[in-house]
Formats: structure tokens, sequence, C-alpha cells
């Protein structure tokens, strides 16, 4: 901060000084001073600021021209919708899920892609041996040839240096547990190596011209493995859920930079690696035939689209304190809308286990399941079934309220051309006594 002060300059010796005078107190020559004004430094003699580098200028954001991330598309149009599009150039993609999930596989996948756009592409292996990735390139039908790979190289320094000087547009680094910086201590894939190895990538992507995609592996909880920091500094994180035993994956982007983060994408492994689900809608329903007890289609909005989803409930009376068995859903959520059955519709929730779960373990969090799954166990535990024609949706409150989640009209409609004509919630329903008569529990 700087403000004026006025100054008073003797015109024989040029001693500048603040007070008036008629005898300079320099030289001692008398005459009148030469009046001016200068800017007086008011910054504190210990500020870090002031001489703490060199000085730069700023610009101005209205002369950055507006344009729009290219998105080129991948061939899973599945994996286009949760990224906005497909991948953006340049762009620094964390591609974390837990082993088994798909990762190497999708990863080779996209470097086929990105080789047959005529990009330069190349892959760092640090898991697999060059003959495996080649006999996985061979079983997938994909184009081995003009696929540059580093093997036998854990240094980030050398890896990055090679990969600019090389000019490749699409890297894939497999994985970041793998790679080391030369100048940091610490072995690989610790959390300072991480970091790290991280920011030399960030580096490569964004002044080198090159997509990179990081693999990571990712615990059951799908947090990514290693330090949380490399969220942060990634444009697009990618995640893989699934269980080994289903075919099917879920691919989201929990952070995206350049398109949506509440997309998801369902994608299918079988023996030539993934590939869309064209039918996605209906990927989780367990293809039900007759009416049975504690079962509950919802239909459940993810990002644009809607899935119908079937919620599915078991009670037995419980021995001891009574168990509460979520899978997909939270526990806590669960428990609180057994307490709103209990207190509100006076089903004695309490003195059963009760085991919810979503078909096929899908995990998906939308306040319109609230309502399927207190009809779900209400059928359970009153044993009757629910018809095949009938789906819910809507938010349970804590005082037995039923509120249209979001998205009503994307739902019914969705559901109503699958035949499922009876629906549950909506603006007609505002409590959940209203709910289980119109759905005949009550
Ligand atoms: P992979 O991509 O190696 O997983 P990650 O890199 O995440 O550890 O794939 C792992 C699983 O996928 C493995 O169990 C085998 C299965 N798989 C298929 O079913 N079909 C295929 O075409 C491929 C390549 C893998
Ligand atoms: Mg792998």
């Amino acid at each position: 901060m700087a403000k004026p002060r006025k100054t008073y300059t003797c015109e024989n010796c040029q001693h500048v000084f603040y007070q008036w005078f008629n005898e300079c107190k320099n030289c001692g020559h008398i005459a009148l001073p030469i009046e001016g004004t200068e800017t007086e430094d008011l910054t504190p003699k210990h500020s870090r600021v002031k001489g703490a580098g060199r000085v730069t200028v700023s610009r101005d954001l209205g002369d950055v021209e507006a344009g729009e991330f290219t998105h080129s598309p991948t061939r899973f149009a599945e994996l286009n919708r949760v990224l906005g599009g497909g991948i953006v150039d340049d762009s620094y993609i964390l591609l974390a899920a837990e082993p088994g999930a798909g990762k190497s596989t999708i990863a080779n996948q996209l470097i086929d892609d990105e080789l047959s756009k005529g990009r330069k592409v190349g892959i760092v292996l640090g898991e697999e041996s060059a003959m495996q990735v080649r006999m996985r390139f061979d079983r997938l039908g994909l184009q081995a040839r003009g696929v540059k790979f580093l093997t036998n190289e854990d240094n980030l320094e050398v890896i990055a240096a090679t990969i600019a000087a090389e000019g490749w547009d699409f890297a894939v680094i497999d994985s970041i547990q793998t790679v080391k910086r030369s100048d940091i201590t610490g072995e690989a894939g610790m959390p300072a190596q991480v970091n790290g190895c991280s920011v030399l990538l960030q580096d490569l992507a964004k002044n080198h011209h090159c997509t990179v995609v990081l693999i990571g592996h990712s615990t059951k909880a799908n947090a990514v493995a290693g330090p949380q920091q490399l969220k942060h500094i990634v444009d697009v994180v990618l995640t893989i859920e699934g269980e080994d035993r289903t075919h099917y994956r879920i691919v989201r982007a929990p952070k995206n930079r350049f398109g949506p983060t509440d997309e998801i994408g369902i994608l299918a492994m079988d023996e030539n690696g993934l590939s869309d689900v064209v039918d996605g809608s209906l990927m989780f329903m367990s293809g039900r035939t007759e009416a049975v007890v504690g079962s509950m289609v919802c239909p459940v909005l993810q990002g644009n689209r809607v899935i119908l989803v079937e919620v599915q409930a078991l009670v037995n009376p419980a021995v001891g304190s009574a168990a509460r068995i979520p899978d997909g859903v939270s526990k806590p959520r669960l428990q609180q809308l057994l307490a709103v059955l209990e207190r509100h519709a006076h089903l004695e929730t309490s003195t059963y286990d009760v085991y919810v779960r979503l078909a096929d373990g899908l995990r998906v969090d939308d306040p319109g399941l609230d309502l399927a799954i207190c009809l779900a166990v209400s059928s359970a535990m009153l044993e009757k079934p629910v018809g095949l024609d009938m789906a819910a949706y809507g938010e349970v409150s804590l005082v037995g309220q039923v509120r249209p989640a979001i998205g009503s009209a994307r739902r019914e409609s969705e559901a109503k051309t699958r035949n499922l004509t009876r629906i549950i919630g909506g603006a007609g329903i505002t409590s959940i006594n209203e709910a289980l008569r119109e759905a005949g529990m009550t």
C-alpha cells in the first residue's frame, strides 16, 4: 500500500526533506526548497513479499478468447457420456479402481482409439510385462504396431523426459504405485513419491501437450489409494466399480473439470474386453417374472438418465439386537428409514434383522430411493407381494412425509415405457402411510 506525501528538496544539494525549511540542514544553503510529492512506501520493512521474487505482469481476463473444450470421443458411448463427450486433449486423468476392475483393459482399449485417430500413443508398464500386454492386445483385437512402451524403468524423470522428447500425444502410466522420482526419498507408492510424481505428470500434460492417463489402485470403499492430493491435481478422476462375479462395470467421473460429475456409464466385461451396455436403464432389475415379497423397483436418476433399480429387502426376527445390513445404500440412511417406518407407520422394524440391497450390488446415491426402500421393507415385513407393474420413488422425511424427488417427469416416463404403470410417489403421495395404502400394504 502506498500514499502520496509532500517533499521539500534543497536546490543546491538535492537532499530531500519532508518538512519545509529555509536553510538546508544538509549543506547549509539558504534558499526556499523546491516543493514536490512522492509516494511513500508503507510496506513494513520486514515484508516477505517485497523482494521475494521478480515482478511479472498480470493480464486482463477480458482479452482471453472463450472457447469450448474439444472432447474427443472414445469407442465407449457410455464413457463419453460420463466424460461429457470424450477425452479432452492434454488432460490429466486419474483412472482409479480396485485391482481386477479393468483399469489396464480399458486403458489398452483407449490407446487403440487414440492410435486409430493418428496420435502417437504409448504405455509405461510397471505392473505387467510387455509380453502380457501384447497378448492382451492380440486377444482384444487391438493394434499393437505403433504403440510405444517403456518397461523396466521406474524413474519418472527419465520416463517423462522420454515421453516429452518422443512427443507422445497420449500416455498411460500403469501405475502410480510403480514409479518414483530420484529427488524424493522413499519408495514408489509412498505419499511423498505419489505427490511428487503426480506434479511431474501434470507438467508433462500441460507443458508438453500429452494426455496423461494415470492408473491408481483404490481400496474397497473406492477411495483412491495414496494421498488424496492426487485427486486435487488431476483434471478428471475416473473410477470403475463392479464385482468380479458379475460382468458389468460402472464408470463414473467424481471429479471432472471438463464435464459432468453425476453421470454413470454401464460397461460389460467379457472375453473381448469392455463394451457398452446398450440398454443400461434395465440393467439393475433381477428379471422377475412374478410378484415377489420384498422387492420394489425405483426409477433412479443418475445425471441425465433414469435407471430402473430393483431394491430387495429381507427381514428376519432378530435374536438379540436387531442387525441392519445394507448393500448399495448407506447404513445410517437405512436406520433412519426403518425408524420412520416404526414411528409413523407402526411397523415394528426394531424387532427384525433387516437386509436391503440394490440388485447386482449397484451403489447409487439418490434421495428418490427412500420410498422404494421403505416399501420393499414393508412388503417383506407384511409378506405382501409387490405387483410387477409397480415402481416407487420419493424422498421420505423424518416426520413421515413423502416428497417427490427431483426429475419426477423423467422418472415416471421411463418407468412407464418399461411397463411399470403403477407408480407410487410423485405429486399424489404426501405421507408414508398414504404410500403404504397405495401400494396395497395396509
Ligand atoms: P485388468 O484390466 O487387468 O484389471 P486392473 O488393471 O484393474 O487390475 O482386468 C482384470 C480382470 O478383467 C481380470 O480378472 C480378467 C478380466 N478380463 C476379462 O474378463 N476379459 C478381458 O478381455 C480382459 C482383458 C480381462
Ligand atoms: Mg492392471
